[in-house]
């Protein structure tokens, strides 16, 4: 698989950044399970601060816990990997072996909290999946959902006004029970203030890539 983006009329699109986003159906279960444990876990850990204001952050060990919901959870991130080193590559999984290191920690967002703008420096991908999104019909999904925001990482490129506006937009995703979203580590983002009056509990996660060799 090779990636060759291309349009119409000779003009080619360059510098695609992929963001895997998947809802993952029949997870009920496994968020209800999950919320569970990270309470649980929230009763026994002080936390860190990290980018995040006004929530709780785990220490960076998620993915040592040994609950069957947390398997599960891994091998959604494992997919993800999977599907954009493909993209990455352009070679089939089959084709390839690397040595991934993964870590991945909790986070729960009561009314106000947000996360400051960051990358994850030192990693291939990140991402995050939504175990409880906090969402009601009395929220303004607009205004007040606490979403995630991606800013265009090109340089200086909202500097120049482009018919249409094309350049320098940040990109947001509503979260939701069961999505999980996966993006270069070095992409810039920030999650807007939540102003529900539940709260937003997801897991986040940084995967890096080693020793990566492909064979025929
Ligand atoms: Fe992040």
């Amino acid at each position: 698989m090779k990636i060759k983006i291309e349009l119409d009329n000779d003009v080619r699109l360059v510098w695609p950044t992929p963001i895997f986003n998947r809802a993952y159906p029949n997870t009920s279960d496994m968020n209800t399970r999950l919320l569970e444990i990270v309470h649980q876990k929230e009763q026994e850990d002080k936390g860190t601060t990290k980018s995040i204001v006004s929530g709780w952050h785990s220490t960076e060990d998620v993915h040592t816990w040994h609950y069957p919901e947390v398997e599960r959870l891994l091998e959604f991130i494992s997919e993800a990997v999977t599907e954009l080193t493909k993209l990455s590559t352009g070679v089939a999984d089959e084709n390839m072996s690397a040595n991934s290191t993964y870590i991945a920690w909790a986070n729960i967002l009561r009314k106000g909290g947000y996360h400051k703008a960051h990358t994850h420096p030192g990693c291939t991908w990140s991402g995050v999946y939504y175990i409880e999104s906090g969402l009601d019909d009395s929220i303004d999904v607009l205004e007040d959902a606490g979403s995630i925001e991606f800013f265009d990482p090109r340089h200086g490129v909202e500097m120049v006004p482009t018919p249409g506006n094309p350049f320098g937009q940040r990109i947001g995703f509503t979260a939701e029970n069961g999505r999980l979203l996966c993006f270069p580590a070095w992409l810039r983002h920030t999650v807007n203030p939540y102003m529900g009056k539940r709260e937003r509990v997801s897991i986040a996660f940084n995967v890096r890539i080693e020793k990566f060799e492909t064979f025929d």
